[in-house]
């Protein structure tokens, strides 16, 4: 959480740069110049990522199933170690990276996070964590059994907003912060006629995926500004579109594609967190109610971003950009996409590596945004069931 994370890459060289290089178990070997070597695996949103313009990080190898995407993630990284799938590069090539960013497709994430932790990689996955509790668990004992790192690469975590709500709840800005509200809006995603949900003619995993089982972008909003965790839940599901191929149709047996849940979190406070896959409206959106203040994330419904203090007086919220600032590499200060959100991501897990520390969205704040929902899309499926979320914290 806050505390944890850098607040600028001055103290972050400047701190810890010279030792770093003497003590790291990646590269002693590789004075100033430290390494990280990285794999990536899943040429769609994984050939979209910033790790190579970091200066301790280099892609060793790239993976993919598909002709195309191989060669997609081979240009973006400058890459000429291709590999055909995740599984070979491991057994054949495992000497050549220390970590794995795995961007596969979501259900695969699992099974492909444990076979990198067992065969001794650092990982930095695509949200969410798993589809199951049971999967979370096991990914939280591999992590816990080998000591590498594990990061969940959430977006939301990093988007500008976020990080301003993050550090003004840290300073204790909001007072108690008694209530949040935090979403996503993807239209038409899980659609028959979405193009995520079908590529020349075939199905993808996408197609009819519950939309609580991806509720890291809006539960990144709460676990990524207070930390808190959702210990009980209710949820409601429906059915909007007729696009939407429901219950039997899909991998899922999944009828929804709006679901909408009520959280109780391990503070005595209220979360309301929704993901709705057939909505007019677009994007991540938190909003935040304190005693002291209170802040509101712009919105697609044409919101402003806003602040309102106790006097009652309605204030612009001004965000910094702080991308352009020098929590960054000076290679990696640009807008790279998702709220700006990317190269903090890749920036966090490198450095994370670099100075032998867990990163920031470790391994349980990643499961404290995923398994809430796991267990919403149950109690969806038992008509809003109050259900409790069990605890994978240490
Ligand atoms: N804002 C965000 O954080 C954000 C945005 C988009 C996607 N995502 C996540 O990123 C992940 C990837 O998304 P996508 O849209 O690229 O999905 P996708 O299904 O288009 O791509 C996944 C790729 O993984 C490859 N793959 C699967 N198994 C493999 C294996 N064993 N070895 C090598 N390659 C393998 C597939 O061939 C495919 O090209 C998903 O989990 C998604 O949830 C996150």
């Amino acid at each position: 959480m806050a505390q944890n994370e850098s607040p600028s890459r001055r103290s972050f060289l400047g701190a810890t740069g010279a030792a770093l290089i003497a003590t790291s178990g990646l590269g002693a070997q590789r004075p100033k110049d430290v390494k990280v070597r990285l794999a990536v695996a899943g040429g769609g949103f994984g050939a979209r990522h910033h790790w190579h313009e970091h200066p301790h990080c280099a892609v060793t190898a790239v993976t993919d199933l598909v002709a195309g995407r191989r060669q997609a993630l081979a240009k973006a990284y400058d890459c000429d170690q291709v590999f055909p799938s995740l599984e070979r590069m491991l057994a054949e090539a495992a000497d050549t990276f220390d970590a794995v960013a795995v961007f596969t497709d979501a259900p695969s994430h699992a099974k492909h996070t444990l076979m990198c932790l067992n065969a001794g990689k650092h990982v930095t996955v695509a949200c969410p964590v798993a589809l199951t509790l049971e999967d979370c668990q096991k990914i939280k004992e591999a992590k816990e059994k080998t000591g590498l790192r594990y990061m969940m690469h959430e977006s939301s975590w990093y988007r500008q907003p976020c990080i301003a709500a993050r550090e003004a709840y840290a300073k204790g800005q909001f007072g108690r912060l008694a209530f949040s509200e935090v979403e996503y809006f993807h239209p038409g995603i899980g659609a028959r006629s979405h193009g995520l949900s079908s590529t020349r003619g075939k199905r993808t995993w996408r197609w009819g995926f519950p939309p609580m089982l991806y509720p890291t972008h809006a539960l990144g909003l709460l676990v990524g500004v207070t930390g808190e965790r959702i210990v009980k839940v209710s949820c409601a599901g429906q059915l909007v579109s007729k696009d939407f191929p429901a219950g039997k149709d899909n991998a899922y047996g999944n009828p929804f594609d709006n679901e909408i849940a009520l959280g109780h979190t391990d503070r005595g406070n209220i979360c309301r967190f929704g993901v709705l896959w057939n909505v007019a409206g677009h994007g991540e959106r938190g909003q935040w109610l304190g005693e002291k203040m209170s802040c509101f994330m712009a919105g697609s419904g044409g919101q402003p971003r806003a602040r309102r203090g106790v006097s009652g007086r309605w204030q612009a919220w001004n965000v910094p950009d702080y991308w352009k600032t020098d929590r960054l590499p000076e290679s990696m200060r640009h807008n790279s996409g998702h709220g700006g959100s990317a190269s903090f991501l890749s920036a966090e897990f490198v450095e994370a590596l670099v100075e032998k520390r867990e990163p920031t969205v470790d391994v349980y704040q990643s499961i404290a945004m995923t398994a809430p929902g796991i267990v919403a899309h149950d109690s969806a499926m038992k008509g809003g069931a109050l259900m409790n979320v069990p605890s994978f914290d240490r």
